[in-house]
C-alpha cells in the first residue's frame, strides 16, 4: 500500500520534473522563434533592380530611382543576363538572389491584347494607304533579311492621322492580322489619366510585353494625350505627362527596326503633336487617312452592306447623298436602314430606307463634325 503511495508519489514527481523539463524544451523554442523573427526586423530589406551590363566580375545594376551602379553578386546565383531582375542588400548593392518571376505591373491588364482576324477586305476607299502600311509594316516584319540584304533600315513604325471614324484602327489591325502579329492597344488619354504617376512605367511594360509576344504591333490610340506640344510643363499632371512622353521616345528609340514589334500611332489632331514624336528613326512615316471620296465611300458602304438582303436600290443615288460621311458614318446608315426595315417587319432594306437613315445619321452628326471641322478643319 504505503510501496503503492511511494510509487505513485514517485510517478507523479518524475511527472512534474518531465513537465518542467518539457516546459524549459518549449520556451527555448519560443525563444528562439522570437530571435529569428526578431532578427528578420532587423534585417533591411533587399532592392529589387535591374542588370544593365555585365563587367568583367562585376555587375551593372540600375535602381529603381534610376541611378546605377557597379557591385559584386553573391556567389551560386547562376547566370546573370542583362534585362534580369535582382535583389540586392541595401549597404553595398551586392546582388544577394536573381528574382525569375518578377510579377508584372499591370501592363497586361491594362492594355487590350487581340489577334485580330480582320482582312483587308473590311477596309474600303484607302488602297493608297493600305499599300504603305503593308510596305512599312508589313514587309519588314515578314521579310526583315531583304531589307538586311538591301541595306536599308524600314520605319519603326507609323503615325495615322486624319479625321474619326475613317478607318485608321480597322488598317492598324488590318495589318496585326496579316502579318499574325499580337495587337497591342493603348489609348494615349488613358495612360495619363488612368494610372497617374505610372505613365512611364506603363509605357516601360508595355513595350517589353510586345517583345515578349512578337510580332507585335503596338497601337497608341489618342498619341496625341502623350504627345502634343506642351506650353505649360509647370503643373504635377503636365509633368507627369511629360515623363510618360519622354519615356515613349526612349522605348521608341531603343529598339531595333528590324525587330518584329512595329508601333502605330493614331491621332485625329496632328496640329498639336510635338515634332519629337516624328522625327526620323521614330513614327516617321505619316499616313493621312483622309474622309472617303465617293469611289471610297461605294466601297465602304458595299462592305457593310454585303450580308444585308436589299431591295432593288439605285446606289449611286445612295452614295451621293452620303457626300461628306465617314467611314464609320457610312456603317452607321448600313444599321439605321435595317432598323427602319425590322420596325415594319419586312426583310429587304429598300431605298427610302437607306434615306430614311442618312437623313437619322445626318442629324445626329451634323452638330460633332462641325465642331470637328470648326476645330480642327
Ligand atoms: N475605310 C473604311 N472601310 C470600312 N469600314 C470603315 C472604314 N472606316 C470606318 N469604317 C467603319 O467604322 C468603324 C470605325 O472605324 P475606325 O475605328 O477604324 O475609325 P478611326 O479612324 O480609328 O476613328 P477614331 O479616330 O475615332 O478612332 C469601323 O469599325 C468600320 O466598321
Ligand atoms: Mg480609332
Amino acid at each position: 500500500m504505503s510501496n503503492d503511495k511511494t510509487n505513485g508519489i514517485t510517478f507523479g514527481y518524475q511527472t512534474s520534473i518531465g513537465g518542467v523539463e518539457e516546459e524549459n524544451k518549449f520556451l527555448r523554442e519560443s525563444v528562439t522563434n522570437l530571435e529569428r523573427e526578431l532578427e528578420k526586423f532587423k534585417r533591411t530589406p533587399l532592392i529589387l533592380c535591374e542588370v544593365r551590363d555585365l563587367l568583367d566580375d562585376k555587375v551593372l545594376i540600375r535602381l529603381p530611382n534610376g541611378n546605377e551602379f557597379l557591385v559584386d553578386s553573391a556567389g551560386g546565383l547562376g547566370k546573370i543576363s542583362p534585362g534580369d531582375s535582382v535583389l540586392a542588400e541595401q549597404k553595398n548593392l551586392t546582388i544577394i538572389r536573381k528574382v525569375d518571376q518578377v510579377r508584372k505591373f499591370d501592363a497586361d491588364k491594362f492594355v487590350i491584347i487581340d489577334k485580330p482576324t480582320l482582312t483587308w477586305q473590311n477596309v474600303g476607299g484607302l488602297q493608297a494607304q493600305e499599300r504603305e502600311i503593308k510596305e512599312v509594316i508589313e514587309l519588314p516584319l515578314m521579310k526583315p533579311e531583304l531589307f538586311k540584304k538591301i541595306g536599308i533600315e524600314p520605319p519603326k513604325g507609323i503615325l495615322l492621322y486624319g479625321p474619326p471614324g475613317t478607318g485608321k484602327t480597322l488598317l492598324a489591325k488590318a495589318v496585326a492580322a496579316s502579318t499574325k502579329s499580337t495587337f497591342i492597344e493603348v489609348v494615349g488619354s488613358e495612360l495619363v489619366q488612368k494610372f497617374i504617376g505610372e505613365g512611364a512605367k506603363l509605357v516601360k511594360e508595355i513595350f517589353q510585353l510586345a517583345r515578349e509576344k512578337a510580332p507585335s504591333i503596338i497601337f497608341i490610340d489618342e498619341v496625341d494625350a502623350i504627345a502634343a506640344v506642351r506650353i505649360d510643363v509647370g503643373t504635377s499632371g503636365e509633368r507627369e505627362v511629360q515623363r510618360t512622353f519622354m519615356q515613349l521616345l526612349a522605348e521608341v528609340d531603343g529598339f531595333n527596326p528590324l525587330g518584329n514589334v512595329k508601333i502605330i500611332g493614331c491621332t485625329n489632331r496632328k496640329d498639336i503633336l510635338d515634332p519629337a514624336i516624328t522625327r526620323p528613326g521614330r513614327l516617321d512615316r505619316l499616313i493621312h487617312v483622309p474622309l472617303p471620296n465617293e469611289e471610297g465611300r461605294k466601297e465602304i458602304h458595299k462592305i457593310h452592306t454585303r450580308n444585308m438582303t436589299l431591295a432593288k436600290i439605285n446606289t449611286d443615288k445612295i452614295i451621293k447623298e452620303m457626300e461628306g460621311f465617314s467611314g464609320a458614318e457610312i456603317k452607321a446608315v448600313a444599321t439605321e436602314a435595317g432598323y427602319f426595315a425590322i420596325r415594319e417587319n419586312r426583310t429587304k432594306i429598300t431605298e427610302q430606307d437607306f434615306m430614311n437613315a442618312i437623313a437619322k445619321v445626318n442629324e445626329e452628326v451634323k452638330t460633332e463634325g462641325q465642331d470637328y471641322l470648326r476645330m480642327f478643319g
